[in-house]
């Protein structure tokens, strides 16, 4: 039974193209390269700090990120355009599915969280500008245990908020490290296949939904009931 879901913000409820397109302008067509690059070393260094206990605000990671991408990609970016990407990190929107789709739950009466790497006021700036903070019941963030996703400490965190226990809870998640972090630490999980080409690791654990678009959910978490 569910009795709360969280969600995953960066990838999952909040579009993160859109720091493509800004990136294009300041970098050039070099972008994409630095653009994935970006991603993969801000995780890198979320997941590195984590295992260090060496905690920092998620954006220092981001910034950080940046700054390797564009050395390894030898593209020169000034400060300013570094203030202008990262701003574009803190505008996002949400994907064109997540409203209809948080109605439709919110219509079964369950608790949603927003559960993020990010800071509190960095995750709830977003949700007020993608105009869905009113769906949610509260903001988790890992700030509030110093660690970083997939330390089992902060879905214990995420668990002990929600007031229920770890298998009440469903994290939907397009990000599958979150995914096999959220099923280590005993909570059901839904795989939001953001991009149909994208493949879940190989290891012995595997989402309890899996689903490629937003829409699905409502229907699909109640039908897991
Ligand atoms: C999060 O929002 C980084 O997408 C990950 O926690």
């Amino acid at each position: 039974m569910n009795a709360a879901v969280a969600f995953d913000i960066y990838g999952t409820l909040i579009d993160t193209q859109a720091v493509l397109t800004r990136l294009s302008e300041l970098v050039g067509d070099k972008a994409p390269a630095v653009s994935q690059l970006w991603r993969q070393k801000q995780l890198e260094y979320s997941f590195r700090r984590g295992l260090m206990g060496d905690y920092c605000d998620f954006s220092v990671c981001t910034r950080q990120a940046l700054l390797f991408a564009c050395r390894q990609q030898q593209v020169d970016i000034s400060a300013a355009a570094v203030e202008q990407a990262m701003q574009a990190y803190a505008e996002l929107n949400a994907f064109t599915d997540v409203p209809a789709g948080l109605q439709a739950l919110q219509q079964q009466g369950i608790p949603l969280y927003a559960f993020s790497n990010g800071s509190r006021a960095a995750v709830q700036h977003l949700l007020k500008r993608a105009g869905i903070a009113d769906s949610f019941t509260g903001v988790i963030s890992v700030e509030d245990v110093r660690s970083f996703k997939p330390d089992p400490k902060v879905y214990q965190h995420l668990v002990n908020s929600c007031g229920v226990t770890a298998n009440e809870v469903c994290l939907v998640s397009s990000n599958s490290f979150d995914i096999l972090g959220a099923a280590h630490a005993g909570l059901r999980t839904a795989w939001l296949r953001r991009d149909p080409q994208t493949i879940f690791d190989p290891w012995d654990i595997q989402p309890d939904i899996l689903l490629d678009d937003f829409s699905a959910l409502a229907s699909q978490l109640s039908a897991a009931n």
